[in-house]
């Protein structure tokens, strides 16, 4: 069956790949035969995340879509961040191993529900987070991250009157952090809100020793017991410079493999969820990333992120302002 029929159908190309297959060579070859950059996120698994050209948090990954000279991006996290890469370098080619690899955040604002909440709220000006839709994105004044929230809030005059979207926990932590009063929209993250307090308190009093770390999408009374709170590059640069050993980490699992690679004599406990059962560290989106749908799709140059000349346009300019503020910071 053709590629484009099998995406279609999938979502993916579905195709057996023949196990003799050096899948790393091949990987490497077609992307230097097609002049092509992998952008992979600290959420994919190990494997991915070590063939990876360019590795970073959402700001990072941003940053790198905006200045690459490749012909072709291959994007290795969550469809949110293949569109921004392509909002960014409409020219190019941006493909993804998986158009089913969603956000539950993105999804928890529909367009037309999130323009019918910002009608309520006229004079309001509205900061989204990169966790969104195009379609949000180009409903918004700017985009932020979890590295640049404050910043971007900051920018704004403090009689200036906000919205901030989709989600509620980092939008609460930075009204706390600022003392703002931002309107919150109320989406979540999946995977961040299920971390149990209870368990966590637990374990940190079995490793008294350990520093409790976690990122903003959790949700209140979990960031305030935290040692430390940020972005998947703040945590992982806190865990490198920390003269702790050993870290309790509330985020997504994959983060922990560049831990370990960073600070191999550490101890890294991923964060434990409502339910032992369920692998709710895991992004189940970020997981539909791997080794044979990264090389399929390279092969066929698909699934390709495609998206409306207009669209693009709107939703360019909120990005740009976040990457023209984002020049502040050091990193
Ligand atoms: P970062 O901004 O830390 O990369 O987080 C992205 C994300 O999807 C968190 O769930
Ligand atoms: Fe979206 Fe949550 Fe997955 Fe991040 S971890 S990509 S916010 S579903």
């Amino acid at each position: 069956m053709e590629a484009t029929t099998l995406i279609k159908e999938h979502g993916y190309v579905k195709q057996t790949v023949d196990p003799s297959v050096n899948l790393v060579a091949e990987i490497e070859r077609l992307k230097k035969e097609k002049n092509a950059v992998i952008l992979g996120h600290y959420y994919i698994t190990g494997d991915l995340q070590d063939i990876s050209d360019f590795l970073g948090d959402s700001l990072a990954l941003s940053r790198q879509a905006q200045k690459t000279e490749a012909d072709m991006i291959i994007f290795l996290g969550v469809h949110f961040m293949a569109e921004t890469a392509k909002i960014l370098n409409p020219s190019k080619k941006v493909i993804i191993p998986d158009l089913n690899a969603g956000c539950s955040l993105a999804e928890s604002a529909p367009a037309d529900k999130f323009a019918a909440f910002k009608a309520q709220y006229p004079g309001h000006k509205v900061i989204s987070y990169i966790n969104c839709t195009a379609e949000i994105k180009a409903l918004s004044d700017v985009i932020c991250t979890s590295s640049n929230a404050e910043l971007i809030v900051d920018s704004f005059d403090r009689n200036q009157k906000l919205i901030f979207a989709p989600d509620k926990n980092l939008g609460n932590y930075i009204n706390s952090k600022t003392g703002r009063e931002m309107v919150l929209w109320d989406g979540a993250c999946t995977v961040h809100e299920k971390y149990s307090l209870e368990k966590i308190l637990e374990l940190k009093e079995e490793h008294p020793d350990a520093k409790f770390i976690a990122h903003p999408e959790c949700e209140q009374p979990l960031l305030l017991v935290a040692d430390f709170v940020g972005s998947t590059t703040a945590l992982l640069k806190y865990s490198q410079e920390s003269d702790a050993q050993k870290f309790i980490v509330a985020t997504e699992s994959g983060i922990l493999h560049q831990m370990q690679k960073n600070s191999p004599d550490k101890i890294f406990i991923p964060a434990p969820s409502i339910d032992s059962t369920c692998g709710c560290n895991d992004c189940e989106f970020m997981k539909l990333n791997s080794m044979e749908k990264l090389y399929l799709c390279l092969l066929h140059e698909q699934p390709e992120v495609i998206l409306s000349e207009v669209l693009m346009e709107k939703a360019r300019q909120p990005i740009l302002r976040m990457l023209e503020i984002s020049k502040k910071l050091k990193r």
